[in-house]
């Protein structure tokens, strides 16, 4: 156990789990535990358990499990040195980074950090100079603070303002080409340029708020009308969700989000009021937006351009985010061709009006699949119908699916009886095609009472004496159980619950995720003596069957050498852990 290092104990005591996780995850307390949407998979019903009590998580779902230093490892996909720094940082216990060696992907990133932001602040101090860019910003709407909360900038019409500007602060030209500010000239090994010149910059930030790149609006008319940053070690537009640093908070009080496309319509609801949004960038969401959108909520709204290229948007983003097993709600943006517009004509409460008539996600479908159809004509009906039909089978509630299938009987004008039968033809085929989700395999008696007897061990002095008495490790089945009971056998004696958190740190890869597993399972018991004599008996049962068949098998042995003496003394011993098997069941 890495005991040496006394601000790592600090950590230990000081660091609460729940609050930690609580950074990234919303949790809600359960009986004894929190439970939230785990981080590490995608899901709908919460199996992400913190236990305060033994300061261990674990996902019952993808069985991810740890303690503190192993969430944090995990989310910020870093190292234990980098993670007790960055425990010791939120906890305010000082850490001499000196002893501590970042590796060499971490010293990338860092660096394209620094440059990105030292970027960030040129770009800020070029803006008041520059009449096309204040004139811009003016015509926008975009007010004094507003500018400086975002960090507004403007890149100057040069080819190498900002380049000599971040060299003479002293970085080499090599690492501010990989944060993506400057390019190398063509055919030309030496010789860069800026990449944005004499444009809006609006610089992207990571969910802790440290600018990671640049979106480039251009002033002048010049394609294309955003340029953004390249991907670099620290930004990829797949993973960055515009202006999450600033609205995780408001996402998760009000337990909602509305997803915008732009930049500036970010700006303009945060700024506004409406601060439970993020922006997607001019894209589709990706998984990874999904997956960091479901750990604050579940409840997604979009809120795409009322463009063709919007409504695109909106379908691919229901059809991934519904693989998910998230159901969106879809904002339809009137009076405007997007919500910055809407808000700027109207006003934020015209816009908040009209997130209230959010529809659901298989409405928007029907309604977006009629209207593809002329449904005044008799083709037009019956080619609505049948799409609107195929769409509705896939929906398993019956009562929403009849719902529906009321709504298009009233809109298109035909019996309820046409568009359920063609609902039943269809969901036949659906399900027959669809997958059906394998039942996980129950555990066996015997692995149960192996997990139950580390937990008793792990949680109880008494227990762990008398285990110890009654059990060695051999006896166990389970190879992870093996090495989780030898740590938790030589665990200190009279420690407090906490102990668990300790014991995860001498176990690594899949026995960690075992431990923290076994900690955080629910057992109830009338009798707790009983039960751990019960699950001792099992073991020692398991390892009797165990000696009784190496048994046959020497008497086998013995019988083809016609070793007699030695089938007797054997079938004496045999004889004898029978019946003291016999007499333990
Ligand atoms: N976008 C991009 N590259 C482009 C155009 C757009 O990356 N060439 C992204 C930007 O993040 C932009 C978003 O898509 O904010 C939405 O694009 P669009 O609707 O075209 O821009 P608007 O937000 O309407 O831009 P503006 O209001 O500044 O005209
Ligand atoms: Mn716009």
């Amino acid at each position: 156990m890495k005991e040496q290092n006394p601000v790592i104990e600090e950590i230990r005591q000081k660091a609460d789990i729940v609050s930690i996780v609580s950074d990234y995850v919303a949790l809600k307390k359960r009986g004894r535990n929190y439970l939230g949407l785990c981080p590490f998979h995608s899901e709908k019903t919460a199996s992400f358990t913190v236990s305060q009590e033994k300061q261990l998580f674990h996902c019952f779902g993808c069985g991810e499990g740890g303690n503190v230093f192993s969430f944090i490892m995990k989310m910020e996909n870093i190292g234990f040195w980098e993670s007790v720094k960055i425990l010791a940082d939120k906890l305010s216990i000082p850490f001499d980074s000196s002893s501590y060696q970042p590796g060499e992907d971490m010293q990338q990133k860092n660096l394209a950090l620094e440059i990105n932001s030292s970027a960030a602040d040129f770009f800020s101090s070029q803006l008041p100079g520059s009449s096309v860019a204040t004139e811009y910003i003016k015509k926008r709407g975009l007010g004094e603070k507003v500018v400086s909360f975002f960090k507004i900038g403007y890149s100057p019409e040069s080819w190498d303002k900002l380049y000599k500007h971040l060299v003479s602060k002293g970085f080499m030209p090599k690492d501010i080409e990989k944060a993506g500010l400057i390019v190398q000239k063509a055919g030309d090994t030496v010789s860069y340029y800026d990449r944005f010149r004499n444009r809006l910059m609006i610089p992207i930030f990571d969910i802790k708020g440290r600018v990671v790149g640049f979106g480039a609006r251009s002033l002048d008319g010049s394609e294309p009308k955003y340029l953004n940053s390249p991907d670099s070690p620290v930004y990829s537009k797949g993973n960055i969700l515009y202006g999450l640093n600033f609205s995780k908070e408001e996402i998760k009080t009000k337990d909602s989000v509305l997803i915008v496309e732009g930049y500036m319509d970010f700006i303009s609801c945060f700024s506004s009021g409406i601060k439970n949004v993020v922006a997607s960038s001019g894209t589709a969401l990706t998984m990874n937006h999904a997956k960091t959108l479901q750990r604050f909520t579940s409840n997604l709204m979009l809120v795409f351009d009322s463009d063709a290229a919007g409504s695109l948007a909106t379908e691919r983003s229901i059809e991934l985010l519904k693989e998910l097993g998230i159901y969106p709600k879809i904002v339809p943006v009137i009076g405007g061709k997007d919500p910055d517009e809407l808000i700027r004509k109207e006003g934020p409460q015209k816009f908040l009006d009209l997130v209230k008539e959010a529809v659901p996600w298989l409405k928007y479908k029907l309604e977006a699949a009629i209207s593809r159809h002329n449904t005044k004509e008799a083709e037009g009906k019956s080619k609505a119908l049948r799409q609107s039909a195929a769409i509705l089978s896939t929906e398993k509630d019956q009562i929403i699916r009849r719902e529906y299938a009321k709504f298009i009987a009233q809109k298109l004008g035909v019996d309820l009886d046409a568009i359920e039968s063609e609902i039943r033809r269809r969901s036949y085929y659906s399900r027959s095609a669809g997958k059906i989700d394998q039942p996980k395999k129950p555990l066996s008696k015997d692995k149960i009472a192996e997990k139950v007897l580390i937990k008793f061990a792990a949680e109880d002095e008494n227990a762990l004496r008398l285990i110890r008495s009654q059990v060695e490790t051999g006896d166990f089945s389970d190879e992870q159980c093996k090495t989780i009971f030898d740590v938790v056998a030589l665990k200190s004696e009279g420690s407090g619950p906490s102990e668990a958190a300790k014991i995860v740190e001498s176990l690594d890869g899949e026995a960690k995720k075992a431990f923290s597993e076994i900690m955080l399972m629910e057992f109830e018991f009338d009798d707790k003596d009983k039960a751990l004599n019960d699950c001792i008996n099992v073991l020692r049962l398991g390892k009797m069957k165990k000696r009784l068949a190496d048994l046959r098998r020497e008497i086998s042995e013995a019988e083809t050498k016609n070793d007699y003496p030695r089938i007797t003394a054997l079938q004496e011993e045999y004889k004898r852990c029978h019946s003291e098997m016999r007499s333990m069941q």
